[in-house]
């Protein structure tokens, strides 16, 4: 059975079934980041998904119980990161580790930047707006 993911504010939902979804490399399998690759989905991932940044954060609205632990490399760069609420993850480390429910994630407002303004990275949009 898939589990069932929206994306806010884009508010995409899809439905993947994660023991067949290929690893794309970035963050942990199964994680946000790596299901985010799989469809196309941008989510910043300055580091590559090592847990060595928080381009990634993002806030879980629901199904956080469908969610792995968070682990102390996790909670010590979380620890460093914008916005910061009770919900907060990092897309690269949260891993799906149930094939079933529903869960909702919002992205924060660096990366909405990157959505509203039409592809770029948010750090070259951060650079834009000062020149
Ligand atoms: S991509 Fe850098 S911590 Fe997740």
């Amino acid at each position: 059975m898939p589990v069932k993911i929206t994306f806010l504010p884009m508010n995409r939902t899809i439905e993947v079934d994660l023991d067949r979804m290929p690893y794309q490399h970035h963050g942990k399998p199964r994680s946000f980041l790596d299901v985010a690759k799989n469809f196309n989905i941008h989510l910043e991932h300055a580091c590559g998904g090592n847990c060595a940044c928080t381009t990634c954060h993002v806030w879980i609205k629901q199904g956080a119980e469908l969610l792995s632990p968070m682990e102390d490399d996790e909670a010590d760069r979380l620890d460093m990161a914008a916005d910061l609420q009770l919900n907060s993850r990092l897309g690269c480390q949260a891993v799906i580790t149930r094939n079933e429910g529903e869960i909702v994630v919002e992205i924060p407002a660096w990366n909405r930047n990157y959505v509203s303004e039409g592809g770029e990275s948010s750090f070259l949009t951060v650079r834009k707006t000062e020149d």
